[in-house]
């Protein structure tokens, strides 16, 4: 019995895939390298030294989707395969909803036929829009700001129909808070494209002095310090929350929507002060003002996963900036540097 990583190659995925090998799984990445390189693939089969098959196929291609589901024996999907940026699906709204709906149904269809009715789906606490901290699982959802975000919850909204009619289907809805950090080793990371708009590969590529400095959004929200407060969670917890969840979908008939964050909150500056620590270096910053859709504080009710999953999360904020500036100092250049 094999696991399908869709977007096994990106963030995510990777650190996924390794922890799945390293938890003696078979797996079957296939990806379309849209926002990811093969190499990212290589580097899990060096950290855990285990083969696997990978695909370059993109999931609304149905026809490859069906030869992927006829030449491996597929149990469970783990669905990381999206578009990601919330700037960009504002700016081209109908490709996030080609490539992020459109994909899924597709993937979907093609699990039916083949019977695989196991699914691990990619969610984001972003489902939760304006909310009251801590985020529950049972607060409402649909409040969201960005096409982004609305592709997360009208996907959410499909697997719910899906297992209504029939409950044969097992579904874990994970809603991940802000994955940063990196693999130990610092062989596989996050890589994003050109300039990052996220806060912690933002850090990163300052500290390593690709970019002059970071603009904090905002010191004037109702936080300790005046800034925005996030729940972040170190990709490896967030990957080991993969394994678990599988372990969960094949032992019951549920759909599930479970948040992976760590249940605590830290601050911009915090997140700074505490890069600087490990890198051992400033981190030049000016304050800005806010970005456009940005809420003052989020952070998860944490107790769910840990009541079904068993999961927690074990590695700190010092943990997750010390793996990230292993990876960004190994690798200024993320994997572009091994593009031959
Ligand atoms: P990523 O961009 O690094 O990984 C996504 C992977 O999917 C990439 O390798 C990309 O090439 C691939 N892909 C995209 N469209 C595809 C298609 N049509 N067919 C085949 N492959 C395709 O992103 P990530 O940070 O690893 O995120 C993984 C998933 O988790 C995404 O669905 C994302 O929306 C979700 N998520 C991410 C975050 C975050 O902050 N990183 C937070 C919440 C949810
Ligand atoms: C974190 C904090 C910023 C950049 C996003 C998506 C969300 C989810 C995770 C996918 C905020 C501040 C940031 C900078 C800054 N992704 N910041 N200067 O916005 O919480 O979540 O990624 O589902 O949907 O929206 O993450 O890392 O962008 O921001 O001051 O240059 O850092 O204002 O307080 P966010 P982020």
């Amino acid at each position: 019995m094999a696991i399908l990583v869709t977007g096994g190659a990106g963030f995510i995925g990777s650190h996924t895939c390794v922890e799945l090998l390293n938890a003696k799984e078979e797996i079957v990445v296939v990806d379309n390298y849209d926002n990811s390189l093969p190499e990212a693939l290589d580097r899990v089969r060096q950290i855990t030294g285990r083969d696997f098959r990978q695909y370059q196929c993109d999931i609304r291609d149905r026809e490859g989707l069906c030869r992927i589901f006829q030449d491996n024996d597929i149990d469970t999907v783990i669905h990381f395969a999206g578009l990601k940026a919330v700037g960009e699906s504002c700016e081209v709204p109908l490709k996030y909803y080609d490539n992020n709906m459109i994909g899924t149904i597709i993937l979907l269809e093609v699990m039916k036929d083949f019977g695989v009715k196991r699914m691990v789906f990619s969610s984001s606490a972003t489902v939760y829009g304006d909310n009251i901290v801590p985020y529950v699982e049972t607060l409402s959802t649909g409040n969201v700001t960005n096409p982004y975000g609305r592709t997360k919850y009208f996907i959410e909204c499909i697997l719910k129909d899906i297992y209504g009619a029939d409950h044969n289907w097992s579904i874990a809805l994970l809603r991940y808070f802000n994955p940063i950090g990196a693999h130990e080793s610092g062989l596989i990371g996050e890589n994003p494209n050109g300039i990052p708009s996220n806060l912690m590969p933002y850090v990163a590529q300052v500290a390593v002095g690709k970019l002059k400095e970071l603009v904090v959004f905002g010191d004037d929200y109702s936080t300790a310090d005046g800034t925005g407060v996030r729940d972040y969670i170190h990709v490896t917890d967030l990957a080991i929350g993969h394994v678990k969840a599988v372990d969960y979908v094949r032992n019951h008939r549920c759909l599930e929507a479970i948040n992976l964050g760590s249940g605590r909150g830290y601050s911009v500056l915090e997140v700074i002060h505490a890069f600087e620590k490990v890198c051992g270096k400033k981190i030049h910053y000016r304050v800005g003002p806010r970005r456009p859709g940005d809420l003052p504080i989020i952070y998860a009710d944490a107790k769910k996963a840990e009541r079904l999953l068993g999961f927690k999360t074990t590695r700190d904020l010092d943990k997750m900036c010390k793996d990230t500036w292993n990876w960004q100092s190994k690798n200024p250049n993320g994997y572009e540097q091994e593009k031959k």
